[in-house]
């Protein structure tokens, strides 16, 4: 059956090579994800050569978990491994892929200009997917040559185990992209939902409402532990161990856009933007203490 929304398979092109903009954890997971179920090249870019390797370092030890689980074969390993490599030179490595996905950091400026590199090396009609949690797709895609081929394409952490993908239309995004985004996450086994190109889309908006409440608690003077403990067996995470899990920093990010679009409703804990600033990438630290002012 067709997901809501989704048009015409018919019209979806296929993908032969993925290109993976960013070689950090999100890129790095949706590089092995790509490998394992589109079983087609996947190359993951960065801007230097430190980044890229640790990237396809990463899927590596991935997929030897893999084998030592028993889930792939040994045959099987070493051909998802040989998918998989990096290259710090878009150009080249870009040329003949069909779908890139840009898993960069969350800022606008960035993501423009990452879309704007990649479509002076790609033919006119690779789609041009975002990762973005919150960004609108409609102004990330706004400057390009072709803006009709920019999706969004929302992964959850961790992505080899959370089933859901959600897909964005931009306002100029055509059938072809959408319908090439729904095959895709199709193929890669995901749960697709067509969702609207709004602040931080479903997911996360209630998300951030969810986590900015018991960032309150937590700055109103309940100990962390406890806020975390008030959870047990209602959540499959507790909401700091969640925190930590997306990282402070994106998690940050999509309380201030919520922040920003909708002020009545969306809190930004001064606490966490104290242990963003002092760059920690975890909660479980003194340094989310309550102050009792
Ligand atoms: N990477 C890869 N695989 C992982 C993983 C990770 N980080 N964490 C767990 N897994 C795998 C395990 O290897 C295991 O696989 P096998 O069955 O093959 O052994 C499987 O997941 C289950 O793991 P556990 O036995 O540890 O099971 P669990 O009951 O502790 O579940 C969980 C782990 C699925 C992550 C669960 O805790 C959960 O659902 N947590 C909530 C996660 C969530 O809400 N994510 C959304 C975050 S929001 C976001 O990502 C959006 C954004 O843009 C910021």
């Amino acid at each position: 059956k067709r997901p809501a929304g989704a048009p015409d398979r018919s019209l979806a092109r296929p993908v032969t090579k993925v290109g993976i903009v960013g070689a950090g954890l999100m890129a790095s997971q949706l590089a092995l994800l790509f490998a394992r179920r589109l079983q087609v090249p996947v190359v993951l870019t960065d801007l230097d050569q430190e980044r890229v390797d640790k990237g396809v370092g990463y899927v590596h030890a991935e997929i030897d978990k893999l084998l030592g689980k028993g889930r792939v074969g040994p045959d099987k390993a070493n051909r998802l491994k040989a998918l998989v490599s990096g290259a710090v030179d878009k150009a080249e490595v870009f040329a003949d892929a069909d779908f890139v996905v840009e898993a960069v950091f969350e800022e606008m400026k960035i993501k423009k200009q990452v879309f704007a590199d990649v479509e002076k090396v790609v033919s006119p009609e690779a789609v041009l997917a975002t990762n973005t949690s919150s960004l609108s797709i409609t102004e990330m895609a706004a400057d390009l040559e072709h803006p009709e081929r920019v999706v969004g394409f929302h992964f959850f952490n961790p992505v080899a185990v959370m089933p859901l993908l959600e897909i964005v239309k931009g306002e100029q995004t055509d059938d072809a992209t959408l319908a090439t985004a729904f095959a895709t996450g199709k193929a890669l086994k995901k749960t697709t939902i067509l969702v609207k190109d709004s602040p931080s889309f479903i997911v996360n908006r209630l998300l951030g409402r969810f986590m900015g409440e018991v960032g309150k608690i937590v700055d109103e003077g309940t100990p962390l532990a406890v806020a975390d403990g008030a959870f047990a067996g209602v959540a499959p995470m507790p909401p700091f161990f969640l925190l930590s899990l997306v990282g402070p920093a994106i998690a940050l990010h999509n309380n201030e856009t919520l922040h920003g679009a909708f002020p009545d409703r969306f809190y930004v804990s001064p606490n966490l933007q104290a242990l963003v600033a002092a760059r920690k990438t975890s909660v479980y630290l003194p340094d989310f203490s309550i102050d009792p002012e």
